[in-house]
């Protein structure tokens, strides 16, 4: 492919490049994948209002989310097993992150570990927590992620038990992969993935080995890891968590009102309206959609954040035009960094700013956070058609 012009681009590029479990992991949501699709077609209905003969020069994208300067407000979500995508791909995002000057968020559930990733990033990154079952291994991890540096805690409430995604038990998926017949035909037909795979010591969920009681080998990693995740996790938990962090904690996976108004009780300094790209409850409905209640429901107690079919600069300012003072992006960097490594979570980062500055502009719009309402137009009933 000869010019990159926006993310579908790096979609076919991260397709071709890339093993198809992971691709497919990627690219998967659970069940009938309704809310994953739901996400992306919601985003088209709500459209731009044009505006003509303003001044147009001196365009801004700056902003802030929590309190951290922004060159758009727009962060890199966590995206479990980022590094396998690419080898040392959660090292390669949170360079690109840095020097593009937006925030990366570092999942539990990342191929480098949380030391690998700070010794190797020039900027302080945000760490997402998984609660396990196993307290230990929070505290640990959480004193970790303190010892690191990391600038936020991102904790994330929408997966306490995993919502199947059929393509996942299909192919098998596994870190590192399984070398079945079918594994290793296709995998040979991924020559770059799989040189630089071989040419890293990091393939194996690098916050766990080592670090969890009884994980030693990957054997013994998939058990832990399918067992672990806490179906008891609650408000009693996440107000213990808060206190031991003591930091900028952010509430990931809100999508109700009412959770909204907890976790601004719970002094969350933000919030991120998400259904985890349409990854755990298959059926429910689109955050573009379920932004504004939300909004209403928390006013300025915290910042709202939104991820979850974000592909291109305009969803960015329709997001933000309803009210969100921050979104996040998964897929849309992981397809840059599966297309070419850093230079591609970068030219991920590029195309949306692209868009956003010149859809802005085109708008009427000279600084992204005077984006408001009046931008949109928005289909009648688009908001509170379900009840
Ligand atoms: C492959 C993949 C892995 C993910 N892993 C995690 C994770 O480890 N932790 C987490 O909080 N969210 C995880 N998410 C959800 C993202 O953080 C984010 O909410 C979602 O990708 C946003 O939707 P989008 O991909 O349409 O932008 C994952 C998403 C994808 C696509």
């Amino acid at each position: 492919m000869a010019v990159i012009t926006c993310i579908a681009d790096l979609k076919e590029l991260h397709r071709k490049r890339t093993p198809k479990m992971f691709f497919d992991y990627c690219e998967s949501g659970s069940y009938t994948e309704q809310t994953f699709r739901e996400n992306i077609s919601d985003f088209a209905q709500v459209r731009l209002r044009q505006k003509v003969a303003v001044d147009m020069s001196g365009r801004s994208t700056e902003s802030a989310m929590i309190d951290q300067k922004v060159a758009m407000p727009v962060a890199l979500a966590p995206v479990g097993m980022t590094g396998m995508q690419r080898a040392d791909g959660e090292i390669k995002a949170a360079r690109a992150a840095a020097k593009f000057g937006v925030p990366f968020t570092l999942s539990t559930m990342s191929i480098c570990s949380i030391e690998d990733v700070a010794a190797q990033s020039p900027a302080p990154f945000w760490f997402q927590l998984y609660v396990m079952r196993d307290e230990d291994f929070v505290d640990a991890i959480i004193e970790r992620a303190k010892t690191a540096g990391c600038s936020a805690l991102v904790l994330t409430l929408d997966l306490q038990i995993l919502g199947q995604r059929h393509k996942d038990l299909k192919n098998g998926l596994s870190a590192p992969p399984k070398l079945t017949l079918p594994n290793i035909v296709n995998m040979a037909t991924k020559v770059q993935w799989g040189l630089e795979m071989l040419g890293t010591p990091r393939r194996f969920f690098g916050n766990i080995v080592g670090h969890a009681k009884g994980v030693n080998d990957p054997s013994s990693l998939m058990t832990w890891t399918a067992e672990q995740f806490d179906p008891k996790l609650d408000w009693s938990k996440i107000a213990r968590i808060r206190d031991q962090w003591g930091g900028k904690l952010i509430l990931k996976g809100i999508l109700d009102a009412e959770d909204a108004r907890m976790a601004a009780d719970f002094g969350a300094d933000a919030i991120v309206v998400s259904n985890h790209g349409g990854r755990q409850l298959d059926g429910a409905l689109s955050t573009i959609r379920m932004l504004p209640s939300i909004l209403a429901a928390v006013g300025d107690r915290t910042e709202v954040f939104l991820d979850s079919g974000i592909r291109s600069g305009q969803d960015v300012l329709k997001a933000l035009a309803l009210g969100a003072t921050g979104t996040m992006i998964g897929r849309a960097f992981i397809y840059g960094l599966g297309a070419m490594g850093e230079a591609g979570v970068t030219a991920a980062l590029e195309i949306i700013r692209k868009e956003l500055d010149t859809s802005m502009a085109l708008c009427g719009e000279r600084d992204v956070k005077a984006l408001r309402r009046e931008n949109l137009l928005v289909p009648e009933g688009f908001f509170d058609s379900y009840a």
